[in-house]
């Protein structure tokens, strides 16, 4: 999946904005507040209909705007042959993408454009909740198997269903022991995807990893959500009158979290903050490898900001590994030579600059 050319309506401080990205590494560059994260978000907002940076659509919407639209030409299969997808959002919160010509829910949107963000937030992923987690590892799960979102739909359906009955205390056991049921069925197969996903992006992660930070010895373990020694109807019978009490399900798939632990302790209490980005870091980039390998296609990376945080010696280790994949790049900086020496000069490279919301010129590296 490649996007050949970008066309942003009333995203943040983009009224209008046109570029012609090319396949390989784009930079976009900038003084503060210019528009280059805007331009992530356009692209995280075709992508997906939202923004990566805050659940509040009307914040992506350029103030006064009544309507965002981000419009692409896609190479889906590497094939130069083109799509046209565009995505529209209004301020009452109707939402529209289109696929030449055909209207996308919300999952084929997600599995037509695999997008990868790496910002300042990302960090949310070593220090944040287990929510944040949670969608990391389900996003790898839906894209690289085709059964999850069907199970991953009828485990949330089951376990709302059975807080509903907790919540109104008025048990009908006959619906209890349905929703029961669907809740093991579906919330054991769905920890099995996790888990089949997990033991091939792990090596995966250690790998890039070592590549990125050297040799320290981060370890990636899985938490499924419950003590994995009991069956999960098991556990479900044993909770049941503290599910009750609480009004909800304590226990299960729902509270599946992963750990990253370095010499015994909570890595995130540890690592600096540089080490910090590179370990996210390579947990994305590990995402977007196993994406590859399962269907065949490249992602699209969005980093912000990619400098920050990272002496010289790393942000090279970084280029020279993105040089080496096939995924489509947008790398925001302020100042473009902390970027452009990094990359060999043979590699299919543009550099677009940003002054007050306007994309104002493109040259590829040695012009
Ligand atoms: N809803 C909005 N409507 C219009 N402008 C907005 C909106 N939200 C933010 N802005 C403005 O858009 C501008 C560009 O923001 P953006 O985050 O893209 O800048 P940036 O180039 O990434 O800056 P930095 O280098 O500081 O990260 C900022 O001046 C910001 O105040
Ligand atoms: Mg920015």
């Amino acid at each position: 999946m490649t996007l050949k050319r970008i066309k942003i309506t009333n995203i943040r401080n983009l009224s209008q904005a046109d570029l012609t990205p090319v396949s390989r590494v784009n930079i976009l560059y900038g003084a503060n507040g210019s528009g280059k994260t805007s331009v992530l978000e356009a692209i995280h907002f075709l992508a997906t209909t939202r923004s990566f940076r805050t659940s509040q659509f009307r914040h992506l919407l350029s103030q006064g705007a009544q309507q965002a639209l981000v419009f692409a030409r896609i190479d889906p299969f590497s094939e130069q042959r083109l799509s046209a997808l565009g995505v529209e959002r209004d301020d009452q919160g109707n939402v529209k993408a289109r696929y030449d010509g055909r209207t996308l829910d919300s999952a084929e949107l997600a599995s037509l454009l695999p997008v990868q963000v790496i910002h300042s937030g990302t960090f949310e992923l070593l220090d944040g909740s287990p929510t944040v987690r949670r969608q990391f590892l389900d996003w790898g799960c839906f894209h690289s198997e085709s059964a999850f979102i069907t199970r991953w739909r009828s485990f949330k359906r089951a376990l709302k269903q059975r807080n509903s009955l907790l919540k109104y205390g008025k048990i009908d056991p006959i619906q209890m022991q349905v929703w029961n049921r669907e809740f093991v069925e579906q919330g054991q197969a769905l920890t099995d995807l996790r888990d089949r996903y997990l033991q091939a992006l792990i090596p995966e992660f250690e790998q890039i990893l070592s590549v990125l930070l050297g040799d320290v010895p981060i370890r990636l373990g899985f938490s499924a959500g419950w003590d994995r020694k009991r069956a999960l109807a098991d556990m479900l019978d044993e909770n049941f009158a503290r599910d009750l009490q609480h009004g909800f399900t304590q226990l299960g798939p729902q509270r599946a979290d992963l750990r990253f632990r370095l010499e015994q302790k909570n890595a995130a209490d540890i690592l600096s903050r540089g080490q910090k980005k590179l370990v996210v870091s390579a947990l994305k980039l590990a995402q977007g490898s196993l994406y590859r390998r399962y269907s065949n296609r490249p992602c699209i990376y969005l980093f912000d900001d990619l400098p920050s945080e990272l002496d010289d010696k790393h942000c090279r280790l970084f280029c020279d590994f993105i040089s080496q994949s096939l995924d489509q790049c947008f790398i925001t900086c302020v100042d473009p030579d902390t970027m452009t020496q990094f990359w060999a000069s043979d590699i299919d490279l543009s550099l677009f600059h940003l002054d007050s919301g306007r994309l104002s010129h493109k040259v590829a590296l040695g012009d």
